[in-house]
């Protein structure tokens, strides 16, 4: 069996997690794959009381709801969100940075996650049994991540895997949702995120005849590059199309087959600009996240995750300047961070996260309150039967890296 084969040439199982594996690749057979994955709750408008607070209120009720909980909460905040939030975060990161802090305060009862929704769950998965990972608004998901749903992933699967060959390993990005990552964990590959995802394609590469990369169709083909591979042995998967847009005898000769997904606030950059940034400033350089085009990140000078390009600044000589390709909140907050430096956006129309903005301080102060009052509100649980095969593919990871 198919599912087996894979999972035992990437890392060995008891009978009873073939057994499992097994249940599993029945579930995606039939798409009712990991129908114990709840569909994600709307969140309900914030109480009256809440809604009209001003900048110093909030600030004030903020800091003394901290202060009260004490290390009973971990308040994490992703690079990405506002200042007013980041001011009340005990940590700040990229993603999975954020998880693992999660992982280490095993003291806290209570996490509270600003970002959005994958990055809860992955705390969720990361954290202790009896910690909750609460997320301040229930709204704030990651399109990208919303681009792969679990039954088209299957659907893909099932037609990709239909064309035979010994093996096929997903690999997905951070920025995915808990059962896709599951899905992954179950078909015997694993979770990279933006700051790795070399060292996890190429180990797939290694495993399998072909590889399914989702959801960044951007992370993927700009990976692929880096490592070498062919352009031609490189397909596009689109979900929105029959059969995902591709003719029959194309993922028969492909390696890699990338799902086509992409970061809406990414998407933003463009070589144009990249070219106007040396025109009015020259001597500039240019850095970029790889969820970027394939030919903003070629004529980019560097290009890494969110930390690498927190490093990139941090470590950088006085007087450098800097033309910045992802999200503007981070970019802004780095160069508050080191005025010796000349830091700005690579975008000069530029537009937030619309995700991460949606954890105003408004939900911050409403979820910590409520904690004051020993209420539990927006809690985020990846179901067992999810966790399991997610965790799985978690930790395929950080045993590749
Ligand atoms: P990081 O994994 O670098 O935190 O990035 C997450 C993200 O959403 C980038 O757009
Ligand atoms: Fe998702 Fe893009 Fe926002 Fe990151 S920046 S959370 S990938 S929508």
């Amino acid at each position: 069996m198919e599912t087996a084969a894979c999972l035992s040439k990437a890392a060995p199982l008891g009978p009873n997690e073939q057994e499992i594996a097994r249940r599993f690749k029945r579930h995606t057979e039939t798409a009712l794959t990991l129908a114990s994955q709840p569909a994600r709750p709307c969140q309900p408008p914030l109480p009256p009381s809440y809604q009209l607070l001003d900048d110093v209120e909030l600030d004030v009720r903020l800091t003394r709801a901290r202060a009260l909980l004490g290390r009973r909460v971990v308040v994490l905040g992703h690079h990405y969100q506002r200042d007013e939030i980041i001011k009340f975060a005990d940590f700040r990161g990229d993603s999975f940075q954020l998880a693992r802090q999660a992982a280490s305060r095993r003291d806290a009862e209570f996490i509270v996650f600003c970002g959005v929704h994958f990055m809860a769950e992955s705390a969720d998965l990361l954290s202790g049994p009896e910690q909750q990972v609460i997320l301040p608004n229930l709204e704030a998901g990651c399109s990208m991540a919303d681009m792969a749903q679990l039954e088209a992933v299957d659907e893909c699967w099932q037609a990709v895997s239909s064309l035979g060959g010994s093996s096929i390993l997903p690999v997905t990005y951070i920025n995915s949702s808990a059962d896709v990552k599951a899905f992954c964990g179950a078909h015997g590959g694993a979770v990279c995120t933006s700051a790795n995802a070399s060292a996890v394609l190429s180990w797939a590469l290694d495993h399998g005849e072909r590889v399914l990369f989702l959801p960044d169709e951007h992370l993927g083909r700009n990976t692929a590059r880096r490592l070498g591979l062919d352009p031609a042995a490189v397909v596009l998967w689109d979900p929105a199309e029959p059969q995902g847009g591709i003719d029959a005898g194309e993922p028969r000769r492909a390696r890699l087959i990338l799902w086509k997904g992409y970061c809406s606030v990414h998407m933003r950059f463009t070589t144009a600009q990249i070219a106007k940034a040396r025109e009015c400033q020259p001597g500039v350089s240019v850095v970029v996240h790889p969820e970027c085009r394939s030919e903003v990140v070629l004529a980019a000078d560097a290009v890494g995750s969110t930390e690498f390009i927190a490093k990139t600044i941090r470590e950088a000589p006085a007087g450098s300047q800097w033309a910045v390709g992802t999200e503007v909140q981070f970019v802004n907050r780095l160069a508050k961070e080191h005025p010796d430096k000349q830091v700005s956006c690579l975008d000069p129309v530029v537009c937030p996260c619309s995700s991460m903005y949606r954890i105003h301080p408004s939900y911050l102060l409403w979820v910590l309150e409520r904690l004051l009052a020993d209420e539990v509100v927006n809690r985020i649980v990846v179901p067992t039967a999810v966790a399991k095969w997610a965790r799985i593919a978690l930790d395929r990871m950080l045993a590749i890296t």
